[in-house]
C-alpha cells in the first residue's frame, strides 16, 4: 500500500470516529440519534458496534482534515468531499447518517449515507467506485460476520444494511449485504470459500424477488456445490421492517424457519400475479413451471408436480408427460 492509500485509510478511520463521536456525544447530532433510537428502535451497543455516525452540515471532517495538514490531493482521492464549481471541498455525506463499509480486514474503505428524511432527497447513497472502493468486491459486514459464517457454514445475504443488523439482532450474526449493487461473481466466489450454505434474504417485493433470481442463477453459475436457500418474509416486508413491526422473535423465527429452495421459491414465484382459475393463466402458468422444473432433481420435480396435481386437480401423468415435452424440447 503506497503512501497515498495509508493516508486515504487513516482518513476513512478518522472520519468513522468523529462520525460517531458527533452522533452520539454532540447536539448537531441529536435528531439523528434520536431517529435511531425511536424510529429504528437501535440501542447504543448497536449503534457502537456496527459504527454507525452522522455527518454534520458544518463540514466538520474538512476542518479536521485541515487540521491535520492532509493534502489536497489526499481529500480529492479519499472521496469523502465533493467539489463545488469554485473547486471548494465539502464534506460529502452532510446531513446524513453513515454506516462505515470495511474490507474483509475491517479497514473503512467508504461509506453508506441515508437521509433522515428520504423524502426531500435520495435516500441512501454510497461513497463512489475509486481504486480502492469497489462495489463488485465488497460485502457489508463480512468482516465482523466471518467467523460465525466459517463456524456455522452458512452465510445470508440481505440487500440492506439495516436487513443485516436486524439479523444480528435477531441472534443470525451471519448476515451481509452488497452495496446497493447486484450480487457479482466475485461475491459468490468470496463467500463460497468461506461457507457451503448461502441463504438469500431479499425483500418481499417485485424487485427483491428478481433479486432472488438473478443471485440464484450466478451462485449455480459460479458455485456449484453450494446450497442455496431462499427466505421467505410474513407480509412482503423487510426483515429490518419484521423486526419492527412483528417483533425480533418474529424475525428470528423467520430466518431459522421460513426456508424455501430454489426451485420452491421459483415455483412460487410463477403464480404471483396469475388468476390459476383462469384456463389460459393455469397453462401460462404451467409452462413457467416447466421452465423451472425440466433442470430441477427428479424428487422436486416429484413434489412440485405432486402439489400442482394435488391442487388444480390435473393428473400427475399429465403434468409429467408435459414436462417430459419441455425437456425434449430443450435437447
Ligand atoms: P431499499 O430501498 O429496500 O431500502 O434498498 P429500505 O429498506 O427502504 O431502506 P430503509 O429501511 O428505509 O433504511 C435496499 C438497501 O439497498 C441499499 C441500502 O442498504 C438499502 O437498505 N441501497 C439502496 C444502497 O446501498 N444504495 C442505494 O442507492 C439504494
Ligand atoms: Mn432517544
Ligand atoms: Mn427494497
Ligand atoms: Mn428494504
Ligand atoms: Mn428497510
Amino acid at each position: 500500500v503506497d503512501g497515498t492509500t495509508q493516508a486515504i485509510y487513516q482518513l476513512h478511520t478518522a472520519a468513522q470516529r468523529l462520525y460517531q463521536h458527533i452522533l452520539l456525544n454532540t447536539t448537531s447530532g441529536e435528531q439523528a440519534l434520536a431517529y435511531l433510537h425511536d424510529k429504528r428502535q437501535l440501542t447504543d451497543d448497536i449503534i457502537k458496534n456496527f459504527g454507525i455516525g452522522f455527518v454534520p452540515e458544518d463540514n466538520a471532517l474538512l476542518s479536521y482534515a485541515h487540521d491535520q495538514n492532509i493534502s489536497r490531493e489526499v481529500l480529492q482521492a479519499s472521496e469523502l468531499f465533493i467539489s463545488n464549481d469554485q473547486g471548494e471541498l465539502r464534506d460529502r455525506f452532510s446531513d446524513r447518517i453513515v454506516w462505515p463499509i470495511k474490507t474483509e480486514r475491517g479497514q473503512v474503505i467508504g461509506f453508506s449515507g441515508r437521509a433522515r428524511n428520504a423524502n426531500n432527497s435520495i435516500k441512501y447513497m454510497n461513497s463512489p467506485e475509486s481504486p480502492f472502493f469497489t462495489k463488485g468486491k465488497i460485502l457489508y459486514n463480512f468482516d465482523r460476520a466471518k467467523n460465525q459464517i466459517r463456524q456455522t457454514n452458512t452465510v445470508m445475504i440481505f440487500e440492506g444494511f439495516m436487513d443485516v443488523i436486524a439479523a444480528d439482532m435477531a441472534e443470525n450474526p451471519i448476515g451481509v449485504a452488497t452495496m446497493g449493487t447486484a450480487l457479482t461473481r466475485e461475491h459468490v466466489k468470496q463467500l463460497a470459500r468461506v461457507a457451503q450454505r448461502i441463504l438469500l434474504v431479499y425483500d418481499g417485493d417485485v424487485a427483491g424477488q428478481n433479486a432472488a433470481r438473478r443471485s440464484i442463477d450466478l451462485i449455480h453459475e459460479y458455485a456449484q456445490n453450494v446450497d442455496i436457500g431462499v427466505i421467505h418474509l410474513p407480509d412482503n416486508l423487510d426483515p429490518d421492517e419484521v423486526r419492527i413491526q412483528l417483533g425480533l422473535l418474529a424475525l428470528k423465527q423467520a430466518l431459522e424457519q421460513n426456508i424455501q429452495t430454489p426451485v420452491e421459491f421459483l415455483v412460487n414465484t410463477a403464480r404471483v400475479g396469475k388468476n390459476l382459475s383462469n384456463q389460459v393463466q393455469y397453462l401460462a402458468f404451467l409452462q413457467e413451471v416447466m421452465q423451472i422444473l425440466k433442470v430441477a432433481s427428479p424428487v422436486e420435480q416429484d413434489i412440485q408436480l405432486m402439489r400442482i396435481a394435488n391442487e388444480f386437480g390435473t393428473s400427475k401423468q399429465a403434468l409429467q408427460a408435459q414436462l417430459q415435452q419441455s425437456i425434449d424440447q430443450k435437447a
